[in-house]
């Protein structure tokens, strides 16, 4: 069976194909021709993965999945949320966008936050969701150097240390799209 990740992350792609059972090929974007940046504009994050998956499925007419993931902050009632690639804005990186969230939360107690990751499937004519969930709390300042986004001021429940001090292999263990993708996997495999 073929299954289009509508990713063009080559390490993200990488990382889910060897996680999938050998019945399942994953191809990438750029494998079926797609070199569209598809755009997402909802304003949650399920939207996002399902607009992501139904490009594929509209254009294509492929079983597909997608993903999304945004951090979630109690204390700024769940921002950034979908907006997190650019919550300091639209051309901004990650030490931006960790700048402006510490900003934010300085002098403020409740610290909680979480990750979430939506997966959307399409398959055949059916859509099914799978969600991930990892909570913790946002550091004071930046903790570790491995990771991305905002891994070095996240610290996983449980955990005295942050995401950016985690090995590839122990974050996706615990991690918002380690779960989803497990879930994901389980279905398939069912
Ligand atoms: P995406 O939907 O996977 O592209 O994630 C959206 C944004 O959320 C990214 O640009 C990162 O800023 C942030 N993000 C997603 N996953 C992680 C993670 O595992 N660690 C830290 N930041 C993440």
């Amino acid at each position: 069976m073929i299954l289009v990740f509508a990713s063009s992350n080559k390490n993200k792609i990488q990382e889910i194909a060897q996680l999938m059972p050998q019945s399942i090929t994953i191809k990438g974007l750029k494998e079926i021709g797609c070199t569209t940046e598809i755009p997402e504009t909802s304003d949650t994050i399920e939207g996002n993965a399902i607009l992501k998956a139904n490009f594929v499925k509209n254009n294509y007419q492929l079983d597909c999945f997608a993903d999304d993931t945004g951090l979630e902050v109690a204390a700024l009632n769940g921002a950034p949320g979908v907006y997190s690639a650019r919550y300091a804005g639209e051309h901004c990186n990650s030490e931006d966008n960790i700048d402006k969230l510490l900003r934010e939360l300085e002098g403020i107690e409740d610290r909680s936050a979480q990750f979430k990751t939506i997966v959307a499937l399409n398959l055949g004519e059916e859509t099914y969701l799978f969600e991930g969930i990892v909570r913790g709390r946002i550091s004071t300042n930046r903790i570790g150097s491995q990771g991305f986004g905002y891994d070095s001021v996240f610290i996983p429940e449980g955990s005295e240390r942050s995401f950016a001090q985690f090995s590839m292999e122990e974050k996706a263990a615990v991690s918002h799209r380690g779960i989803a993708i497990k879930e994901l996997i389980e279905f398939l495999k069912n």
